[in-house]
């Protein structure tokens, strides 16, 4: 076995993101909570053997966004429990030899937290200008607002929705909310903005946390002089936020100054991370979220898996153009599914989840596995009348194409009433799927081929290599045009120890033409179908699956 001891745990480990109000509910209100979560830390622990997790917000919070407006930084929402309860989940999360990391909002604050009652109650509070606040235009300047009427100061655009200016009448100014209108944005330009957030983080971190996701890290600058943000033309007329670029609200140049500053702070405790969300950026935007001097973000999540159609061509593209645009020592790291994107066994088809799942957890970096995907969960569809998402509710029209409830449905546990998700009696917050007493940890655990099972050896083979955990990664050419266009083969190489890594995104049987010497044997296949000796030049993998093969 080489030496894993001089990586840190946020590189060999994988991260599982947990979905509060979906994960466990202990109390019976149909939502999840705390004490939810310790109930089932041992699953994290000893059946799927999780490094750490990422939780998301769980602080008080009016819920618009659900939790993702936050009105007390320092705080923990009575729905979720009570800070005893927390420190009793960080508290059993280590004493399992888990990390815990939270997801931190800087970007904008609830309504209705006090920085921003303060900031909207005078034009001349202290506080006014954490926020933005700015006179309307008049019309018609910069030739828009025909019909006379005083408008927004800008053209921007929310992310949920309709303009990104809300007009608050008690000071007759406009506030910036770059998603919902009851999540101001905070101006990180001003010193004492800064300042507030790193004390919140500092209180966490003094807890014992053990990093932060940065949510919309990506946002925290806005231009200065907030001007116009021209028309995107490559828009295709659908969702209207991406009728603009992005320019002047988000990646910009001064956002790195803030970052670096989180960076010091959570490097001033020992073996603590920070991982940003970064959205939609190319691989050459993406990387400079290392920090020029490796500075910054230790993972800036790398969602290039999951806007991508699940084709071979896609998906190895993807990941050669990442691999090329990091820079030296800079640690890579993968997504393929989280609360806001469509779950990867939709996305891929039920057919390809498996393989999908491999491809995760063999290639060179971090993974994040989202709650629920261990279990080929899909997107549920949810009736009208119970959609609670801002972006589907706002725009109804867009809401099976921006709604992100389908996800975030309740975890299957078991086959009984609710799912073992909430007390039998109990109304879960949204709808359970319909397949849930197929789909289901129970049931699965019994069922020796089921995904679970075949999650639960991949995790251990990574954990017990070290070719997968911190080898190298090279693709194959394959012998074969038929294969190569259908099939996606890479080593990973650590010391002695070399594994090789075959997926075939197709339908159809792929022999593979490998163009290597001898036998090789498989550690895992996809179906758990397929075990022992193989000759490597005769391989062919069957439809659909992937197979691990040690060299
Ligand atoms: C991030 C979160 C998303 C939230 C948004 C606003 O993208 O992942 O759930 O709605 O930021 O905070
Ligand atoms: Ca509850």
């Amino acid at each position: 076995m080489s030496d894993n001891s001089k990586y840190l745990w946020w590189q060999t480990g994988v991260v599982y993101q947990i979905y509060p109000r979906s994960f466990m509910d202990a109390n019976g209100d149909g939502i999840g909570d705390l004490p939810g979560v310790i109930q089932r830390l041992d699953y994290l622990k000893e059946i799927l053997g999780v490094d750490a997790i990422w939780i998301s917000p769980i602080y008080p919070s009016p819920m618009k966004d659900f939790g993702y407006d936050v009105s007390d930084y320092c705080g923990i929402h009575p729905m979720f429990g009570s800070m005893a309860n927390f420190d009793r989940l960080l508290e059993e999360t280590h004493k399992r030899g888990m990390k815990l990391l939270l997801d931190l909002v800087p970007n904008h604050t609830s309504d209705e937290h006090p920085w921003f009652l303060e900031s909207r109650s005078s034009r001349n509070n202290p506080k006014r200008d954490w926020y933005f606040w700015r006179d309307p235009l008049p019309s018609p300047a910069n030739g828009r607002g025909a019909g006379g009427e005083d408008l927004p100061p800008n053209n921007w655009l929310s992310c949920f929705g309709g303009p990104a200016w809300e007009w608050d009448e008690r000071t007759g100014q406009y506030y910036l909310h770059t998603f919902a209108k009851e999540q101001p944005d905070l101006d990180f330009r001003n010193p004492e903005v800064v300042e507030a957030m790193l004390d919140s983080m500092r209180f966490w971190l003094d807890k014992g946390v053990d990093g932060f996701r940065v949510d919309v890290i990506t946002g925290m600058i806005k231009d200065a002089l907030l001007r116009d943000e021209p028309a995107n033309p490559a828009w295709d007329g659908v969702e209207p936020f991406a009728s603009l670029q992005h320019i002047h609200s988000s990646n910009l140049p001064e956002v790195h100054e803030i970052i670096r500053r989180m960076r010091a702070l959570v490097d001033s405790y020992p073996q603590r991370v920070l991982i940003g969300e970064i959205f939609a950026l190319p691989n050459a935007e993406l990387v400079k979220y290392y920090g020029a001097n490796l500075d910054e973000c230790h993972l800036p999540f790398n969602f290039g898996l999951i806007w991508i159609p699940w084709t071979l061509e896609a998906v190895r593209g993807k990941i050669e153009d990442y691999e090329a645009a990091l820079p030296p020592g800079a640690w890579p790291n993968w997504v393929l599914g989280n609360h806001d994107q469509p779950r990867i066994a939709t996305r891929a088809g039920r057919d390809r989840a498996r393989a999908a799942a491999m491809l995760l957890l063999t290639l060179r970096g971090t993974p994040t596995w989202y709650n629920g995907d261990e279990l080929g969960m899909e997107n549920v569809t949810i009736p009208p009348e119970l959609v609670q998402d801002p972006p589907a509710v706002n725009q109804p029209e867009l809401a099976e194409l921006l709604g992100r409830d389908p996800e975030r449905t309740p975890m299957q546990w078991d086959d009984s009433p609710n799912a073992g998700f909430t007390s039998a009696g109990a109304r879960p917050w949204l709808p359970l799927a319909a397949d849930y007493k197929q789909v289901n940890v129970a049931r699965q655990l019994e069922d020796p081929r089921s995904f679970l099972n075949f999650f639960r050896q991949l995790m251990a083979l990574r954990k017990s290599s070290p070719a997968l955990t911190v080898g190298s990664y090279r693709s194959l050419e394959l012998g074969s045009p038929e294969a190569q266009a259908n099939c996606f083969v890479y080593e990973r190489q650590a010391e002695d120890q070399r594994l090789l890594v075959a997926l075939n995104f197709s339908g159809r049987e792929q022999a593979l033409g490998l163009s290597l010497p001898g036998n090789g044997t498989i550690l895992l296949s996809t179906g758990l179908d397929r075990e022992g000796e193989i000759d490597l030049s005769k391989f062919s993998l069957a439809p659909n699956q992937g197979c691990l093969i040690l060299l």
